[in-house]
């Protein structure tokens, strides 16, 4: 049986999974794809660190070119994340002829287009399935399984440590900052947790599914992105009681041959499938116009579920490799360039929470401005009397959102509006961007 080296780049807690895996699971991987999977060669930061693995000492190793320059390795697995020197190290592996697997989102989703053109040039595989939403399959399944459908939606809940926090202020009335140190001491959010609260997790990991579904490239700079700190409990409350669900999602459709791609906290109903996933837990949502509704759920991290999607990846390409077909049927799937819709041209309804003056006039007032930018309004709560002032939730039907913000702006500077506590957009499924 024919033995294919591998070296891996990175073993933190993705490399650390990858290495059990290959090890506790190598004969069925051999049956599976022909031939043996040695991990020849591991490089780390820290020769010193103690890992517990079943491999030799003399494997690990500190310089990245005892790898990307020895011809005998055919696929390197980077799992360093970040920008640098991971890029580079996947460039000069393809340079080498080595094909790359990797569990890396940052990179792909701010420099995808030079990685898939070297992949290209070099004539090599790339495989990133960990990339998006850890265990879960769906960048093959939206590659191979749905290419026959054209995708209306994806809709996404791809950080889990987002949906840890607002599940927990949801089933237990926690504020954002009691949930987020929570989610801390779980180990779920990272010290400095911005990449997640803040959005920009999800938009790497919706940049990259975008990209994919509408076969044209979107970068992580093109997303817009807002996260979930200005979310509050009475939020997750109210919005209860209007039947919904809120969730941070990342969502990509085609609107007109533009494609609408943004992560924000979004209010679902509560019969849409992503409105039951809780905790760590990630979903994807997709819509295709042969396939109907799918939706793809699991864990989003951790050790083994992230190294199943690696060690999926690694046996398809060797299995590639014995068939002597590297490179030539998973290249890059973005033959078209689509434009990105402008945030200011979603059609959405919002939901609005106001501390006004509790005088006669107010509701009218707002009303008014409303109405002078198209925005209709769908109902009106009167939720707390807080002394002089009065809380105010009110839900509009379907408006522009750049008409909206203007109506906000307006409504902002009225002298009974005391504040305007939160906008959350409201998503009726199925509507069309
Ligand atoms: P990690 O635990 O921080 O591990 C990183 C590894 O890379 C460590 O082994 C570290 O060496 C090594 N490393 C870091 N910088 C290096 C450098 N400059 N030169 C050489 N080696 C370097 O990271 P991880 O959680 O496994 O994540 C790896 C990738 O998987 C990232 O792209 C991440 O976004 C992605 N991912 C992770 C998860 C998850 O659940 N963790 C889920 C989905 C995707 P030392 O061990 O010596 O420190
Ligand atoms: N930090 C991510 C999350 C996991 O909370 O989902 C890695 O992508």
């Amino acid at each position: 049986m024919d033995t294919i080296k591998i070296g891996l780049l990175g073993c933190g807690v993705v490399g650390t999974g990858v290495v059990k895996q290959l090890i506790s699971n190598q004969e069925n991987i051999a049956r599976n794809t022909g031939c043996r999977l040695e991990i020849k060669r591991v490089l780390v930061r820290d020769l010193n660190k103690n890992r517990s693995l079943d491999l030799p000492r003399k494997v690990f190793t500190d310089q990245a070119d005892d790898i990307i320059n020895d011809p005998e390795i055919q696929i390197v697995v980077e799992l360093i994340g970040g920008i640098e020197p991971a890029k580079s190290y996947i460039l000069a592996s393809f340079a080498k002829g080595k094909n790359v697997v990797t569990a890396n989102k940052d990179v792909l989703a701010a420099h995808g287009r030079e990685i898939f053109a070297a992949a290209e040039e070099y004539q090599k595989d790339l495989r990133f399935e960990a990339s998006v939403a850890g265990g879960i399959p769906i960048i093959q399944p939206l590659k191979d399984s749905l290419a026959g459908n054209r995708i209306k939606e994806v809709l996404g809940i791809v950080n889990g440590t987002t949906n840890y926090i607002l599940t927990k202020m949801a089933l237990e009335g926690k504020e954002f900052a009691e949930a987020l140190a929570k989610a801390q001491e779980l180990g779920y959010a990272e010290a400095d947790p911005s990449a997640d609260v803040d959005g920009l997790d999800a938009a790497r990991k919706i940049a990259i599914l975008a990209s994919i579904a509408f076969r044209t490239r979107v970068s992580v700079d093109q997303v817009y992105v807002e996260g979930i700190r200005d979310i509050s409990a009475l939020d997750i409350v109210y919005a209860q009681e209007l039947g919904y669900t809120i969730k941070l999602l990342g969502v990509a459709k085609e609107v007109n041959g533009e494609v609408d791609v943004r992560v924000h906290p979004v209010m679902i109903p509560n019969n849409h499938p992503l409105a039951t996933v809780n905790d760590v837990y990630n979903a994807v949502f997709v819509e295709g116009d042969a396939v109907g509704q799918t939706m793809f759920f699991g864990p989003g991290a951790g050790e083994l579920p992230t190294a199943s999607s690696v060690v999926g990846d690694i046996m398809a390409i060797a299995k590639h490799i014995r068939l002597g077909i590297t490179g030539q049927l998973t290249g890059c799937t973005c033959y078209y360039n689509k434009p990105i819709r402008p945030i200011g041209q979603l059609n959405s309804s919002y939901y609005l929470r106001l501390l006004v003056q509790d005088q006669p006039g107010v509701l009218a007032n707002i009303a008014g401005v409303l109405s002078q930018h198209q925005v209709s309004i769908a109902s009106v709560l009167q939720k707390r009397t807080l002394g002089h002032l009065a809380e105010i939730v009110i839900v509009t039907h379907e408006v522009k959102e750049a008409d909206f913000m203007a109506s906000m702006a307006e409504i902002r500077e009225l002298p009974p509006v005391e504040k305007v506590d939160s906008i959350i957009r409201v998503e009726s499924t199925n509507s069309n961007g």
